[in-house]
């Protein structure tokens, strides 16, 4: 059943598709020309000119979304540029939606992180410790304000307690019940973030460990996957993926919601390097990496490879 390319095509089992694809894209405030990521070739910190141009290519590529990261100018201790509608992440997010309509699915990393000047993703108590339940409110905050700026969905990615619950509670009682909420479930405390850090000019020091989770565990996953659709998930993820493979195999089988897995700067990274030594064919390994996230079971996938992907594809 392999011996020719028909064959093979007659009883592949796993489809790969454009629209299966999300492209994450950072704007930076206050950029006049697109900053490259160091650590993650072929990505930039875009300026709001650039960020336009680049999600219009990527829609006329065919992926099925956008994921919108900010990188203000100013950073405070209770993440406020994340909040304020003049913040770059609110800004972008309308100016996205005003070229682009419905045309495609619009997210926003709901998130301090990238706000505070710890870097943490959600506020400080006296002791230095995250506080979970001061940054409810303010996440419950930021969400309302990215649904008003045009957010087809929130990403709730700070991995607080409750934050399903609030934020979909705030989306409604501000008139924002079609808004919807791609939940960041399972998102492990992991080293192959660290491109990202520099994606975003991280500024935490130390880990995230009370938060994200033990790479060792599997069971807490399903119980957040749990919680979060109790509380109004409309679609999960799991965080990262190629790391997470049996994590998320056993999130798809049990998930009532679509699962999306989110394939991370540092799987990004690690191809490009060895790529770009001639120690990979890069496409042909781009392209496994995405189909064995399909075949583990996400629904979609996040990927900084999104619209390069999505014209092979085509
Ligand atoms: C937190 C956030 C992170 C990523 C997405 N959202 C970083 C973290 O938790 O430290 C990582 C994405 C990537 O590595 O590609 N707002």
């Amino acid at each position: 059943m392999r011996s020719t390319a028909a064959l093979r095509r007659l009883v592949s089992e796993t489809t790969l598709r454009p629209r299966q694809l999300i492209l994450p894209m950072f704007v930076a405030e206050g950029a006049d020309q697109p900053r490259p990521i160091a650590s993650m070739p072929g990505v930039v910190q875009h300026t709001r000119d650039s960020l336009r141009k680049a999600a219009v290519e990527a829609v006329g590529a065919g992926v099925g979304g956008l994921m919108l990261f900010g990188i203000p100018a100013h950073r405070d201790a209770t993440g406020s540029g994340g909040i304020d509608e003049n913040g770059i992440l609110n800004v972008a997010l309308r100016d996205l939606r005003s070229e682009l309509g419905d045309s495609t699915v619009l997210m926003a990393d709901t998130c301090l992180d990238e706000f505070t000047d710890h870097g943490h993703c959600g506020v400080l108590d006296d002791s230095g410790a995250v506080d979970n339940d001061a940054t409810l409110e303010l996440y419950a905050e930021m969400a309302v304000a990215q649904a008003e700026a045009g957010a087809h969905l929130v990403g709730p990615s700070g991995m607080m307690d409750g934050q399903v619950g609030v934020i979909r509670r705030a989306l409604d009682e501000a008139g924002h019940t079609g808004t919807g909420i791609l939940a960041y479930s399972a998102k492990y405390a992991s080293a192959f973030y660290g491109p990202f850090r520099e994606a975003v000019d991280s500024q935490l020091k130390g880990d995230r460990k009370t938060y994200q989770q033990d790479p060792g565990n599997a069971r807490e996953a399903l119980r957040e996957i749990e919680l979060d659709v109790e509380e109004g998930a409309d679609a999960i993820m799991i965080k990262p993926a190629l790391s997470y493979l049996d994590i998320l195999r056993q999130a798809a089988d049990a998930s009532p919601v679509p699962v999306a897995a989110y394939n991370i700067s540092g799987e990004y990274a690690m191809v490009e390097a060895a790529a770009a030594n001639g120690w990979l064919e890069r496409e042909r390994t781009i392209l496994e990496v995405l189909i064995s996230i399909r075949r583990a079971g996400a629904d979609m996938i996040l990927t900084y490879w999104a619209t390069e992907a999505a014209a092979w594809l085509d």
